[in-house]
């Protein structure tokens, strides 16, 4: 095999909030680990979550982990597994309250207590009205996260390999994940981190669309490994669109303005989401409202000379409000929209936001790939969380928050039960003479191929097509059309080259391995989009309009070798309270 190897007791690639707080858990333990990461972590993409961490604190107004038990399972359009939703819910109070403790600084209640915003499809009763359930720090709660979880791992001496790009899971001949193979950006020398436990929380994967929220390294790199290695990607046609990026820029504007009381407006100057949602207005779960959206700006009430957005009004909240809950939008609109929120409205369009899909896993974190007659068997020595896993608390539609607290619950847990496997399991099991071979071919085609496609040109066409055939309203034909595009795309794929390698850090390798991961995720997201015939949550079929639970109630698992989609049942029992059971989803 040829490549130098470094043992480590746990491997975790990815350093946003899954990864470091799985990380913390293990370091903390006395374990030896080691966390790589393509940026420094306090860059990860976490850091740009802006509104809060969901938890029923109640330090506001009464709540209770069941009504936010409730609230997800039918913000999941009830695709989400409940035992995971529940786990994640009792959880919360819990975990918000470690991160108190390990030094998060979060904005405060003049008692003392964590301040808690009003946020999309938070309720209080079971839908009655809505309930301040977002824990906020300003509008920068990801940095803070993000920032205290790396400075305890510095504490815990969680050893770090910054700018490393993890490029292939290794499995021996039992199947067991015994590792990664992993290049060093800078110098594009690769290495083996030989581990017992191997940590996927690599993110998400939104740079498939050409207008995203999520940065530039967000390109589905555990899956890429994952689907490389046999291994099934579940709920891949679920991608959800934020209601408010900034129109022609994408960056986030968190919905925690429409929480603080911001609304929306069409060229009518209405406020029209009293049409689609009676009850919640502004603050309806993002599906219903990004669609509502597409549906004024379709029928002609958009805003602006091409009609192509609609504004978010936040001037009355006045400058105190803004400048002190929410000085990093008033930035942003500032910096990518042209407009002080404190006069104007900011002109906003959904912008494709997170995936609710991923690796499969349990409610420990351990990867599930179902096997013969076995639905439930998992992948001995590999773990994800975070984003890049589908456990699955989003199920069809994630509600804001939800995905910061998935970050730490998931995380945690993942940590934990590695940390008994670790103890169960002691002795490093040999690595396979071949356990190099598919990154090292990876790269020698990349290197071989001097006249091949640019891999700049075949990345945006991707793009387009993800952006044209797998957007807010779905077709058949649409879909069909996207299929057959993206099925060249790849072919493209495999005739990519790298160009002009003078480019400094090898940027030019990283981001032909980056297309190697994205493509995966794209050939996903359109086959099993065009599989699901029915309206769910974010995947709003025009010519199947309806949820349709007689057949659908179930997961779509994609295998990637020959591109066949499988199902899973949804697991509709909670752990220990009664099933929440189907109904109309109205808000
Ligand atoms: O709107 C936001 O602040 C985003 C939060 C989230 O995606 O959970």
């Amino acid at each position: 095999m040829g490549l130098p190897v470094r043992s480590f007791d746990a491997v975790i690639v990815g350093a946003g909030g899954a990864g470091l707080r799985a990380a913390l858990q293990l370091s903390e333990a006395g374990l030896k680990v080691a966390v790589l990461s393509k940026v420094f972590p306090t860059r990860s993409h976490t850091v740009a979550a802006q509104g809060g961490i969901s938890a029923a604190l109640g330090n506001s107004q009464e709540d209770n982990w069941l009504w936010h038990m409730y609230d997800t399972v039918k913000g999941s359009d009830w695709l989400g597994d409940q035992d995971a939703i529940e786990y994640m819910c009792r959880m919360a109070p819990k975990v918000v309250i470690e991160l108190e403790h390990f030094g998060m600084p979060f904005d405060r209640l003049d008692n003392g207590k964590i301040y808690q915003r009003p946020f999309g499809g938070h309720t209080q009763e079971f839908g009655a009205r809505p309930v301040q359930r977002a824990c906020a720090a300003a509008d920068r709660t990801g940095h803070a996260m993000l920032h205290t979880l790396y400075q305890r791992n510095v504490r815990a001496r969680t050893q770090f390999f910054v700018e490393w790009m993890a490029l292939d899971l290794v499995r021996d001949a039992d199947g067991d994940v015994v590792g990664v193979v992993a290049l060093e950006m800078e110098t594009g020398e690769c290495m083996i981190l030989q581990a017992r436990a191997t940590l996927l929380a690599t993110g998400g994967a939104g740079r498939i669309f050409a207008s995203s929220t999520n940065a530039f390294i967000n390109t589905g790199d555990g899956l890429g490994m994952c689907a490389r290695a046999g291994i099934p990607l579940e709920d891949m046609e679920f991608w959800q669109f934020h209601p408010t990026g900034v129109a022609g820029a994408g960056v986030l504007i968190t919905e925690g303005v429409r929480g603080e009381g911001g609304y929306l407006l069409n060229s009518n100057g209405e406020r029209f989401m009293e049409r689609y949602a009676p009850t919640v207005k502004d603050l309806a779960s993002r599906d219903v409202v990004s669609r509502a959206m597409a549906v004024e700006i379709y029928e002609g009430r958009g805003c602006g000379p091409n009609k192509d957005h609609v504004l978010l009004k936040l001037d009355h909240l006045g400058p105190e409000v803004i400048n002190h809950r929410l000085p990093g939008i008033r930035e942003i609109a500032i910096r990518f929209g042209g407009v002080d929120p404190i006069k104007d409205p900011i002109p906003v369009v959904p912008t494709c936001h997170y995936m609710m899909g991923g690796i499969p896993t349990n409610i420990s974190g351990q990867v599930v790939a179902p096997h013969g007659t076995s639905p439930d068997e998992v992948v001995p020595g590999l773990w994800a969380m975070g984003e890049c896993a589908c456990v699955s608390v989003h199920g069809a539609n994630r509600l804001g928050t939800n995905s910061l607290l998935d970050l730490v619950v998931f995380g945690k847990a993942a940590g934990d039960h590695a940390i008994e496997w670790l103890k169960a399991n002691p002795v490093q099991k040999p690595l396979p003479a071949n356990a190099a071979d598919l990154s090292l071919s990876r790269l020698a085609r990349l290197d071989g191929q001097k006249d091949g496609e640019s891999v700049t040109d075949v990345g945006r066409d991707m793009r387009n097509i993800i952006q044209r055939h797998a957007g807010v309203f779905r077709t058949g034909e649409v879909l069909t059309e996207g299929v057959s595009k993206i099925r060249e795309v790849a072919e493209r794929v495999k005739r990519t080259a790298i160009k002009d390698t003078s480019k400094v850090f090898n940027t030019a390798r990283v981001e032909a391995l980056e297309l190697d991961n994205l493509i995966e995720v794209a050939m996903s997201t359109l086959i099993t989009a065009h599989t699901r015939t029915e309206s769910r949550g974010a995947h709003a079929r025009d010519d199947f309009p309806d949820r349709d639970d007689a057949n659908w109630m179930k997961h779509s698992l994609y295998y990637s070798e020959d591109q066949r989609v499988e199902f899973k049942p949804v697991r509709l029992k909670p752990l220990t309270v009664d099933s929440i059971p189907p109904k109309a989803r109205v808000y």
